[in-house]
């Protein structure tokens, strides 16, 4: 049984489509493994009128589970809620009475966690009146938890943390990116610096480049006023991707604390070179689907304009200005209606300087770059690539592949991102989350491609659905004589 953890948890957003499909669920998780037991407490609060007992119906649905089951009810029995405008200063004195009574009754030590499961135009002012209206004033741990996007540009960014910072010192605001709670990521760690063979290869002078890739095979889907106005940039590279890369990246902690791990991310992403405008142009390529043989173009998709540009697909090389990784580029893509659903990290070390077994009068393929495929979603594992000799008479080599995957009862046990990420917030362990310096130098970074592309008329669509993105992803890559790992037809 995990320890138990005690907070009441006000949910912002209570009756949204992120708390109902990921947020009750994995509350519920934490229930059934222990760490939620007697000592919890849920306040949810939107601004539709509801009973305790309706809200309650929705977190039984988003569990699926009914009535009968025992354990459920009285897990969802802890739930509470009230209807609330975040922007009526006023009635954050009735959501201060109805915390105090949850408090009381569960004897929760004054321990308080905000979510902010709210559009991003209303994270300052919640923040703002959770202080002034006294919420965060009580004798246990206030932590407030922030969901994505954290601003749409570095100036907004640093608004909003600024807005932030008013009421909540750094270390109380969890800014989530549901990457960081994901099994594998957390293993880019274990894996380089558990192991001297890894981490003693790990640079320059070995790697000749590394491939992170998220792709996805749906599109749109229901939230494109939304996604119209961020695209893939903002969606996922900012973010997702960034975090990644700083996890390939950074040097070896001096602790595996939030503290000492946040900081070489941080120091890391300092590292990265911000383009120039001839740089950002080069560097990275953009994209949008057209239509498919059942798919719609995006710009035929629902609340989509028909004249839109924006980009659906991203790819570009990053590069590091640092003893580590200079001269070694990292490449990254990620886009809507591709080849299939996954993400993996793609590590291609440097081929032998010297091939001894591609004489001529062997007839030997020249040899394989040895290739570390860490394996993130959907399936979990590594593959490391080797060369061997071909079994048999004569000598001939042959790429071959050491496997390693998780298996299937453990992959169910996985606990869930949000599950996860939860619990660390319970814990106030910061690790799985962006700070604000891993944020502000990922804005700064990618508003550069921003600006360059906002001065550009792409030629749009450019890519087919089911398709890997569009020729110009391949041309990025192939420039520099190199080639995607994964790609369709290999
Ligand atoms: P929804 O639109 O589904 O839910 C928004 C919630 O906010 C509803 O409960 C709504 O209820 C409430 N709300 C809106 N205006 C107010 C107001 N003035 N006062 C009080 N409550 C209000 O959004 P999502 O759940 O999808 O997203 C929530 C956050 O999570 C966003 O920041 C989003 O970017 C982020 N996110 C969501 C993901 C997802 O899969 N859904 C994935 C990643 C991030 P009501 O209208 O009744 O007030
Ligand atoms: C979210 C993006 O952050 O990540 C979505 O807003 C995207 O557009 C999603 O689909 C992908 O997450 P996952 O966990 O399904 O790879």
């Amino acid at each position: 049984m995990a320890a138990e953890r005690t907070s009441l948890f006000i949910f912002f957003g209570g009756t949204g489509d992120l708390a109902y499909r990921k947020l009750y669920p994995s509350m519920y998780n934490l229930y059934k493994k222990g760490t939620l037991r007697e000592h919890f407490g849920v306040l949810g609060t939107s601004r539709e009128k509801l009973t305790d007992e309706q809200f309650r119906d929705q977190v039984r649905k988003s569990l699926g589970t009914t009535k009968t089951d025992k354990d459920a009810e009285k897990f969802i029995s802890h739930f509470v809620y009230e209807a609330h405008d975040v922007t009526d200063k006023a009635h954050y004195q009735v959501l201060k009475t109805r915390a105090e009574e949850l408090d009381k009754k569960y004897e929760l030590n004054g321990n308080r966690i905000f979510y902010l499961s709210l559009a991003p135009s209303f994270f300052g002012t919640v923040a703002g009146f959770l202080k002034t209206e006294g919420l965060t004033d009580t004798k246990g741990f206030d932590r407030v938890v922030i969901e994505k996007p954290f601003g749409r540009d570095f100036d907004s960014a640093q608004q909003l943390n600024d807005a932030l910072s008013k009421s909540f010192d750094e270390e109380q605001i969890f800014r989530i990116d549901h990457y960081l709670g994901k099994e594998m990521i957390q293993n880019i760690e274990a894996v380089r610096f558990g192991n001297t063979l890894v981490e003693s290869l790990w640079n320059n002078r070995y790697i000749d480049n590394i491939q992170v890739t998220l792709s996805e095979k749906l599109g749109v889907e229901e939230r494109a006023s939304y996604y119209d106005n961020s695209g893939a940039l903002r969606d996922m590279v900012q973010n997702h991707i960034m975090q990644i890369v700083s996890l390939l990246a950074m040097e070896q902690p001096v602790s595996f604390t939030d503290v000492d791990i946040r900081a070489e991310k941080v120091k890391a992403l300092r590292s990265l070179r911000v383009y120039n405008v001839a740089e950002a142009s080069t560097n990275f390529v953009r994209g949008q689907y057209g239509a498919g043989d059942s798919q719609r173009a995006y710009r035929d998709e629902d609340n989509v304009p028909h004249d839109s540009n924006n980009d659906t697909f991203v790819a570009g090389k990053l590069l590091f200005d640092n003893y580590r990784w200079s001269g070694t580029p990292f490449y990254i893509r990620t886009g809507k209606m591709l080849a299939d659903k996954f993400t993996r990290v793609d590590v291609v070390f440097k081929k032998p300087l010297i091939d001894i077994f591609s004489f001529p009068q062997n007839h030997n393929a020249p040899l394989e770059a040895n290739v570390l495929t860490m394996y993130i979603e959907p399936h979990a594992g590594f593959s490391l690539r080797l060369n061997a000799k071909t079994n048999g008479q004569g000598f001939q080599t042959e790429p071959i592949n050491l496997d390693y995957f998780v298996d299937a009862k453990d992959s169910k046990a996985t606990p869930e991102p949000y599950e996860r990420l939860i619990h660390d917030v319970m814990k106030g362990d910061g690790t799985n989350f962006s700070s604000w310096q891993e944020v502000s130098y990922a804005w700064r970074f990618v508003d550069q491609i921003r600006k360059v592309w906002d001065l550009q008329q792409p030629q749009f669509p450019n890519y087919t659905p089911g398709s890997m993105g569009p020729a110009s992803a391949d041309e990025l890559i192939q420039r520099d004589h190199r080639q995607w790992v994964y790609r369709l037809n290999k």
